[in-house]
């Protein structure tokens, strides 16, 4: 037996322990270990009952992700037909967060009890995968059909006293977990309950009906945009109920192994490590200790001053919000309490956390409070001369070892930080609106900013339960660079040449993004870009046509939904797009004006082309101007601040799906019809021509790194 695997006697009872930190994950190891372990208890006719338990924070919480994609023996299947054949009772105490495999372990035992504040769930199809190891043929025979699709459909977790009443356990303990399950196991020897395998047991498909089905699917593609894998594991849970098992775990085998290799299921993979690895940053040592951060100084009340202290105040950290005027702070403090109360009345939190919440942001109209902060976020208007007032302030006002950062997004971060007259202590939080929602960071370094400010940067983003994605600073960073010199950039041109907004949104939105660029671009306001633009006065600095309708919509005042008319029209208090004349007419006079020759039609597939394929060569120029560490990052970036279908895996890892050359031949053909734009990005064309990829280039990268 291994040491990760452990059994104890106790009397006539078998304890079996797994001890595999940090969360017990069933590697190869323990599968071995429990293998060897049931065979040693099989053989000795003493046991009469065996306990299977986890050491540590967790029972099992899933497979070992390393395995992923090739599980070496010996198989999931063949350790839980093992379990369930044993000849005397098997019951599992579960604590903690038991997880995928974990769970269908605890599937294949006889008997299951948990601690109260246990947890089980189902997220495989997270990953594009269904519960492959028998969890769509067992797990109904437990809960029913019904409930088995929207567990596995929800993907979240549920707790005991809920998997209680589904049948799902059979004993919520209260108290110490091992004594009381001991003692049930005891119980069920001394009554002589014996085995009870799941697989004997029949399917209770009340409700499971094609109706109930395409509701549930309905569903699950609101949060699974573009996913087949729901699909599959509705197909799976009714093979549990028409087939006998045997033949069902086979089909569920079939289903499993087709995900498994599944484009969506790759991508999804690579997503879940990519968001790993965006806290490895080079050149960031792990001996450089994050300062501790527990009162936060906001500078601005308005959009995302009022996000970012809703953010901290989440994740109970103290804000002291400083605004300008005393009504423009009521205001924004008025719409904080407004965020906070509709999360509590939506049921996320109770009543005492929004009021703890609220009571935990503070008003001032002194900067000179932010004395005692840790770390102080600056979010007032774009404007550098007024950023750069701020921090020669703040270079003042700060405590020596405080934090200070900008929410700037398009502005130079080193002539801010410079200001401060301590560049060291100035990092970049780039929140993304609403501040408090969207799960992305970019934490921008400045040429300057010294480790232990990056490494304090990166430990807030965690707390925040944020994924920070380190930056170097560019006009626009990372991704608002790519969305601005790329994506946006040619949708705005694409009309131009003829395109409507409703084609190139219905295009985006079919290729799986949640919301097309000028449905966007309405609902976020057509001035922000084009202030940013004149604000940095790029314009000069770029080939004309260069976002001429945005710009001009802007100019009109036609800045989307919040003035009624932007790329579409909108009735009073509706955000429903509807098609603009107006918007046709603009776009026929600004290409008379700009010599840009209109087409009747432009085929979809070259909207699609012409609107993601820029992504992945300005990312490339990205990459090789080091401004991210990873092809990889620029994927999260993208799937998580910018509605990316993540069923692609990001612009970087589409792009490697395609294949490198084709999408740089694709490249030098529109650089020969847009010679302004479109200059292939050298890094791709090197790839290109080596048949590699950007996935290669991370990796070299890595090693070297
Ligand atoms: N809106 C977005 O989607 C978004 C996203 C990421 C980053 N940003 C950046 O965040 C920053 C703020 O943007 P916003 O959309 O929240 O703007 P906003 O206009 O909604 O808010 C700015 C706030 O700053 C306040 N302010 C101005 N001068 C001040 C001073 N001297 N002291 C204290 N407060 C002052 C204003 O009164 C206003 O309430 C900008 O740098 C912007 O580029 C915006």
């Amino acid at each position: 037996m291994n040491s990760i695997v452990s059994v104890e006697r106790r009397a006539a009872l078998a304890l079996v322990t797994i001890d595999n930190p940090p969360v017990n994950a069933l590697s190869a190891r323990v599968r071995a270990g429990l293998l060897e372990t049931f065979a040693g208890l099989t053989a000795d006719p003493g046991v009469q009952g065996v306990l299977i338990a986890c050491r540590g924070r967790t029972f099992a919480a899933g497979a070992d992700i390393s395995e992923f994609g090739a599980v070496p023996p010996p198989t999931f299947r063949e350790l839980f037909a093992t379990i369930e054949s044993f000849p005397r009772p098997v019951l599992v105490a579960l604590h903690g967060t038991a997880l995928g495999a974990g769970v269908e372990l605890a599937l294949a035992c006889h008997y299951r009890c948990a601690n109260r504040d246990a947890r089980l769930g189902l997220p495989e199809l997270t990953l594009g995968l269904i519960p492959g190891a028998g969890g769509t043929q067992r797990l109904p025979r437990l809960v029913g059909a019904k409930a088995a699709l929207e567990m596995i459909l929800s993907a979240a977790p549920i707790g005991a006293g809920a998997a209680l009443e589904l049948g799902l356990i059979d004993r919520v303990i209260e108290g110490d977990l091992l004594p009381a399950a001991l003692a049930c196991l005891e119980e069920l020897v001394a009554t002589r309950a014996g085995p009870r395998p799941t697989r004997a047991r029949a399917v209770d498909a009340r409700g499971f009906d094609p109706d109930f089905v395409t509701k549930s699917l309905a569903g699950a593609a609101k949060r699974m945009r573009g996913q087949e894998a729901p699909r599959w594991a509705a197909d799976a849970i009714s093979a549990a109920v028409q087939l006998p098992f045997d033949d069902g775990l086979r089909k569920e085998g079939e289903i499993a192994h087709h995900s498994e290799f599944s484009a969506e299921s790759k991508a999804l993979r690579h997503l879940f490590f990519a968001e790993r690895a965006v806290s490895r940053v080079p050149g960031l040592g792990d001996n450089v200790v994050a300062r501790p951060i527990n009162r936060v100084g906001v500078i601005g009340a308005g959009t995302m001053g009022g996000g970012i202290a809703v953010a901290f105040a989440d994740a109970g950290i103290g804000v002291q919000l400083v605004e300008s005027a005393p009504e423009l702070l009521e205001r924004g403090l008025a719409r904080i309490r407004a965020t906070i109360e509709s999360s509590m009345t939506r049921g996320r939190i109770t009543r005492e956390q929004a009021q703890e919440r609220i009571g935990s942001i503070e008003g001032s109209l002194d900067l000179e409070r932010l004395a005692s902060a840790d770390l102080i976020v600056e979010a007032v208007f774009e404007d550098l001369a007024l950023k750069k007032r701020i921090f020669r302030d703040l270079g003042r006002i700060a405590r020596r070892d405080a934090v200070l950062a900008s929410n700037t997004s398009t502005l130079d971060l080193n002539e801010i930080a410079d200001e401060s007259g301590r560049p060291q202590d100035v990092v970049g939080l780039h929140f993304f609106s609403p501040a408090n929602v969207m799960r992305l960071l970019e934490i921008v370094r400045g040429a300057k900013t010294a480790p232990e400010i990056l490494t304090t940067a990166i430990a807030v983003g965690k707390k925040l339960r944020k994924v920070g994605v380190v930056v170097g600073v560019c006009y626009g960073f990372a991704g608002n660079r790519m969305m601005m010199e790329g994506y946006l950039r040619e949708a705005d041109q694409l009309l131009l040449e003829g395109a409507t907004p409703e084609q190139v949104d219905r295009v985006i939105e079919s290729f799986g993004f949640a919301m097309g660029p000028f449905v966007m671009s309405d609902m976020a306001g057509n001035d922000v870009g084009f202030k940013a633009r004149e604000t940095v006065g790029i314009r000069a600095q770029r080939p004309a046509p260069y976002h001429e309708v945005t710009d001009e919509l802007a100019r009109l005042g036609k800045l989307g939904q919040k003035s009624g008319s932007g790329f579409y029209r909108y009735e009073a208090g509706d955000r429903t797009p509807h098609p603009d004349p107006d918007v046709t007419a603009l776009t026929e006079r600004l290409a008379r004006k700009f010599g840009v020759q209109r087409r009747s039609a432009i085929p979809d597939d070259e909207v699609a082309l012409r609107c993601v394929y820029p992504l992945i060569n300005e990312g490339a120029r990205i990459l090789e101007e080091g401004i991210v560490a990873r092809a990889s990052d620029l994927d999260v970036i993208w799937t998580t601040g910018y509605g990316f279908p993540r069923f692609r895996g990001g612009p970087m890892f589409y792009a490697d799906a395609t294949g490198l050359s084709d999408v740089y031949a694709q490249i030098v053909r529109l650089h020969s019809l847009h010679e302004h734009y479109w200059e292939p990005a050298p890094l791709l064309r090197r790839l290109a021509e080596q048949n590699s990829s950007f996935a290669a280039w991370d990796a070299v990268k890595a090693k070297r790194d």
